[in-house]
């Protein structure tokens, strides 16, 4: 496991980004694994600038996100697939076709969560998989648990998600209470992760999930068995971890 030290945030992102171009240069068809969420954001901003100036092209390119919520179409604006377009797939050239999310749409969960694994596979497995991590250590939906999930399956959102949800959505019984999530295997599965965390509320999940065991009860923690993941933290998300 690499740990990249970033100042802040924005040498955070911009350094993650260079990760992901060097991965695109290097690979242009490589198929990539997205998150959503505030960490990546600035990311998909650096990304859009180098492609604008030429830098980088994403037209071989084959995306993958980690999650989506269980009933919202894709127009919904609390989707994750308007979230991805409106963050990055409107500014660059990934083709159409080859954007991936699980469909929200698609209400039975099994048939949903089979034919997304079917497709990570035929498209060959994620090369490089992108991760935020929540405050009580959670990858994708992958909450806190006493085992570590599988492939991509449906998960029922806690309370808690619901409240701090809730304000994005006209009234608490709008809010969705599950979602689509890739499982802690298929992450396992990408043949190289890449984890931003950034801000000093996240110090002491760095410093369990990278510095202490290897526990479902903090999903990140299972990242220190991979042989090819990098983790770039700022200083305040380092703070913790001498
Ligand atoms: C997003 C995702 C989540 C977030 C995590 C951190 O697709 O799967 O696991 O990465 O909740 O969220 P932020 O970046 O908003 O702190």
């Amino acid at each position: 496991m690499k740990i990249i030290r970033a100042k802040d945030y924005n040498d955070m992102s911009r350094k993650a980004a260079n990760i992901i171009s060097a991965q695109v240069i290097l690979k242009p068809e490589s198929v990539l694994g997205l998150a959503t969420g505030s960490s990546p954001i600035g990311i998909y901003e650096q990304l859009i600038k180098w492609y604008h100036k030429g830098d980088v092209d994403f037209g071989a390119c084959t995306t993958f996100n980690l999650d989506e919520y269980r009933g919202l179409t894709p127009d919904h604006d609390q989707s994750y697939h308007y979230f991805m377009h409106k963050n990055f797939f409107d500014a660059v050239n990934v083709p159409d076709e080859r954007i991936n999310l699980p469909d929200g749409a698609q209400l039975d969960a099994e048939r949903e969560c089979h034919r997304y694994d079917a497709a990570i596979r035929a498209a060959g497995g994620i090369d490089l998989q992108l991760l935020g991590m929540g405050l009580n250590g959670h990858i994708g939906f992958n909450e806190p648990d006493e085992y570590f999930s599988k492939g991509t399956h449906c998960v029922n959102l806690t309370e808690s998600t619901i409240e701090a949800n809730k304000r994005f959505f006209a009234s608490a019984d709008d809010v969705p209470r599950q979602a689509y999530t890739m499982g802690v295997q298929t992450i396992m599965l990408a043949r190289r992760i890449v984890l931003v965390v950034s801000g000093e509320n996240k110090a002491k999940t760095v410093r369990e999930a990278f510095f202490g065991p290897v526990t479902p009860r903090v999903p990140a923690s299972i990242l220190q068995l991979h042989t090819d993941v990098s983790i770039v933290a700022d200083e305040a998300a380092l703070s913790l971890c001498t």
